[in-house]
């Protein structure tokens, strides 16, 4: 798709909002084909942005204006961000007919953005509410789920020690690849036969990362084992992990110990009970479908009776809160599919639900075949209503919230919990409240400051082979000097 632009407003913006309208358009600088345009104008004058947006798709052409004024707790970006997103929304509707639910609201985190207008301007639920709907033009529904959302987390976020931090260990390895994956984990037998080295170096850094906690005096709220999926390892691989854990810290102390599982062929009684005597107080067992052709297409190389199994185990187990995941939008998993696993799911009770929508990934494989994956229009939004209907109606409460790009319909992901049972690390993490140290390959440690205000990410090798590459530890060296330095710096701000 070709982009035109003149004025002050970045392209990576304008790309994302096409998105909206034309899910997964390409973007190059040397497209000459005029038959799909986006032409973006945008002009400031004495406090007023006014911008102009045409689109061209085939034989529609549509031209919208929009104004925002700046200033008054708006800024200028923010007010060309705003004007520029109007005008292409009006023009996007008119040449597709097709009216984004979430607006122009185009980030990862919108719950970040009301507790921001709950914090900093003291509004009230309701003015929150229109604050999206008017500014945003997000749809009452969204908006209302949005405040829900972060008025559940501003309690539990409000609670939370500005000395306090999580530590994230990652185990990026699976028994195989899902189609609509796209996160870095191995799954041959070659690579998979590299956990024994990899726990080796990855014990050393959770032990240095423990160590660093202690030394900066930091109170350390939860521990969040992710993959992949953490129990393709075996169960001397994983009792080395628990064991690591906890003789570095009291884990009774800790609010939350969380070992995503995930695979219900990777799950044993003899796994649950190492994580049970080990303090973990919540797993995932993840269907993502009750629909066994659904989860054949998706490649996920397990059954529907191998979740309700290790579901059953989890529940024995005696491990407090269990969470499914699940995902709204997959191929052939029409409205009555989904809503079926969405009640049975239900019936059994546990304590977290997440529902996802699909996101098209480039690295997944299902990416290669985009056009035959996708739903029917309306089909994913549906689900997803439903999904938000029928928790509610079982007494679940939404608890946190996150959207990606390329998702279908721009839909959300949403995790419901009974109440009480809100998954701490979720919230941590998605809203940035303290820093977490990430442990392992692919990890990003994310240092927080105490007031929110300064975010500096320290990025572990991406792969496990260049994870284990590092054989003089200069990464893993540079991340705790990259932390004791930003720990330093706020010290001498004080
Ligand atoms: C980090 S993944 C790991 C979970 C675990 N390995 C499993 O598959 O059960 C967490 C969740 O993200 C969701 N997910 C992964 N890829 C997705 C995609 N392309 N679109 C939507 N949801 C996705 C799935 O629901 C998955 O359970
Ligand atoms: S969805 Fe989970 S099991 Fe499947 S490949 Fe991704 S991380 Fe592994």
């Amino acid at each position: 798709m070709k982009i035109e632009i003149i004025g002050d407003v970045a392209e990576y913006y304008v790309q994302t909002l096409c998105l909206l309208f034309f899910p997964g358009a390409k973007f190059s600088k040397k497209e000459t084909d005029d038959s799909h345009k986006a032409s973006v104008v945008v002009e400031k004058q004495d406090g007023m942005i006014s911008s102009t947006v045409t689109i061209v798709y085939n034989d529609k052409t549509s031209t919208k204006k929009a104004e925002e004024s700046y200033g008054n707790g708006i800024s200028e970006r923010a007010g060309i961000r705003i004007a520029v997103g109007k005008a292409f929304l009006a023009a996007g509707k008119s040449v597709t007919g097709v009216s984004p639910q979430w607006g122009i609201l185009t980030g990862v985190r919108p719950s970040k953005l009301a507790l921001k207008e709950f914090e900093d301007k003291k509004s009230t639920k309701a003015e929150v509410k229109s604050f999206f709907q008017n500014e945003y033009l997000v749809y009452l529904k969204k908006a209302s789920l949005l405040v829900d959302i972060a008025s559940l987390e501003r309690k539990i976020i409000n609670a939370c020690p500005k000395d306090s931090c999580s530590v994230y260990i990652s185990i990026p390895f699976c028994p195989s690849r899902c189609s609509y994956c796209s996160f870095v984990s191995f799954t041959s037998n070659r690579l998979l036969s590299i956990i024994d080295d990899y726990m080796i170096k990855l014990v050393d850094d959770i032990k240095k990362t423990f160590a660093i906690i202690r030394e900066l005096g930091l109170d350390l709220k939860t521990v969040y084992v992710g993959g992949g999926t953490p129990t393709t390892l075996n169960k001397t691989q994983l009792q080395l992990l628990i064991d690591t854990i906890n003789n570095e810290f009291d884990v009774s102390k800790l609010e939350e110990f969380t070992v995503e599982a995930g695979r219900p062929d990777t799950i044993t009684a003899e796994k649950l009970s190492i994580l049970k005597n080990g303090g973990v107080t919540r797993i995932s067992i993840n269907p993502q479908t009750l629909n066994s052709e659904v989860l054949e297409i998706i490649g996920r190389k397990h059954t529907v009776e191998q979740f309700y199994k290790a579901f059953e185990m989890a529940k024995e187990s005696g491990i407090e809160q269990i969470n499914t995941d699940l995902i709204a939008g997959l191929p052939y998993d029409g409205f009555r599919s989904f809503s079926e696993t969405i009640d049975n799911i239900i019936q059994l009770r546990p304590s977290n639900i997440t529902v996802h929508t699909l996101c098209i990934k480039n690295a997944a494989d299902f990416a290669r075949e985009k056009d035959s994956i996708y739903p029917p229009a309306n089909v994913a939004s549906k689900c997803v209503d439903y999904s938000q209907l029928a928790t509610k109606n079982a007494g679940y409460v939404p608890y946190y919230i996150y959207r990606q790009k390329n998702t279908i319909e721009n839909l959300e992901n949403v995790g419901f919990c009974l109440p009480g049972c809100e998954g701490r690390y979720n919230i941590y993490m998605m809203e940035e409240v303290h820093s977490i140290f990430a442990c392992g390959a692919g990890a990003v440690t994310k240092c927080v400051s105490p007031e929110r205000d300064n975010i500096v990410r320290v990025f572990n090798f991406k792969y496990p082979y260049e994870y284990l590459s590092d054989t003089d530890n200069s990464k893993i060296n540079n991340k705790f000097n990259t932390i004791r330095d930003f720990y330093q710096k706020i010290k001498e701000n004080n």
